[in-house]
């Protein structure tokens, strides 16, 4: 199936079937200057999917830039060492660099992709749950910097996005699960029934039930898709709902250091529960809505409680990092709070005082 993401002269599509990988020679070829694509992967996806995926691309030759996997090549030094051998590889204008991998490499790809000759284009062929139903849509690519995560980048729209619900076949259990947060967000911040099916279907999804992934994915693309062709630069604030879970969960993986301790879609899963649990607090949201989500995520096997995962820390520690969040404004930080399950909208207005004895209560 297709799922339009509506841009203007930037808009594309996001492509999503199983088995779309045997297709990829096809969906490709327009983006083959003589027949030939450079592939940005990682060690572990290349492992994992490249023979399936230069299989599927039939008489394109694929020239791959392997990297090693994980979140330290989304720096200035991996940037640079990217960009020399796109520029070695003379990598024109005109031409599309395929992105095959994670967030990571969907995000670094991306990037240099944006300032490679002042911008060639891009395809996102996203490996990773997460990536598939978030990073991939939506145009934003970047790197991490010596005061954070995701400080450096530009909004970088790719040509197409190819998904591959299979390709999830050999993606870790936990990383399936993290990726899985971000599914039942979509639910969360604005379709109810999503998140009864997610309810209703969300062991099988894990389980590997391949009819129910890919309905998750199309359904969570088809949200952000919207969001996006809405405000694609996050700047009416729509697109902010994203980030439901968001602040809480930079703050909890500030405290854990950006480590393995707590992927991304833990912390946000976690943040989710929390920035749930604050608004039934505020008395904003139903107390058993709150309960309802928290339930639902603890059943996936993620983290719903500070001490799940293993996190000590008091409030005031914990809102410290949040006044860090990329997105504060002003001096403020924007919380994306609840009033109730599929009902989110952003408050640009809480005290971090208040946040920070929520969390003292929360401990
Ligand atoms: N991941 C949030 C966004 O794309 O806006």
């Amino acid at each position: 199936m297709k799922v339009p993401v509506a841009l203007g002269a930037r808009s594309y599509d996001v492509r999503i079937e199983p088995g779309l990988f045997a297709q990829a020679g096809a969906l490709l070829a327009p983006y083959a200057r003589g027949g030939r694509l450079v592939v940005v992967t990682d060690e572990n996806v290349w492992a994992a999917q490249g023979a399936a995926f230069t299989a599927g691309l039939g008489d394109i030759a694929a020239v791959p830039i392997v990297l090693a996997p994980g979140e330290a090549s989304k720096s200035w030094v991996g940037l640079s060492a990217l960009v020399d051998r796109l520029l070695a590889l003379e990598v024109e204008r005109t031409d599309h660099v395929v992105a095959f991998g994670g967030g990571v490499i969907g995000d670094l790809a991306g990037f240099a992709a944006a300032i490679l000759k002042r911008g060639c284009g891009f395809v996102q062929v996203p490996t990773s749950l997460l990536a598939q139903v978030d990073s991939s849509v939506g145009g934003k690519t970047g790197i991490n910097a010596g005061a954070g995560k995701n400080l450096v980048g530009a909004f970088h729209q790719p040509a197409l996005v190819l998904i591959d619900p299979a390709c999830l076949a050999t993606l870790p259990a936990r990383e399936l699960r993290a990726g899985y947060a971000e599914v039942v967000k979509y639910g969360l911040i604005g379709d109810p029934g999503f998140f009864a099916w997610c309810e209703a279907n969300g062991a099988a999804l894990l389980a590997g039930d391949l009819a129910a992934r890919t309905h998750a994915i199309a359904r969570s693309v088809a949200a952000k898709a919207a969001i996006v062709a809405d405000d694609e630069t996050e700047t009416s604030g729509r697109r902010a709902l994203l980030n439901l879970g968001h602040t809480f969960g930079h703050a909890l993986e500030a405290e854990t250091g950006f480590s393995s301790r707590l992927l991304h879609g833990e912390a946000v899963a976690l943040g989710m529960v929390l920035a749930f649990r604050f608004s039934a607090a505020r008395g904003l949201c139903p107390p058993d809505e709150a309960e309802r989500v928290a339930a639902h995520l603890a059943s996936a096997g993620l983290p719903t409680r500070l001490a799940d995962a293993g996190i000590a820390a008091d409030g005031a520690r914990l809102a410290a990092h949040m006044r860090h969040d990329k997105k504060a404004a002003a001096g403020r930080v924007p919380f994306i709070l609840a009033r109730g399950i599929g009902a989110a909208f952003v408050d640009r207005d809480v005290d971090l005082a208040d946040v920070a004895a929520f969390l003292d209560e929360a401990r």
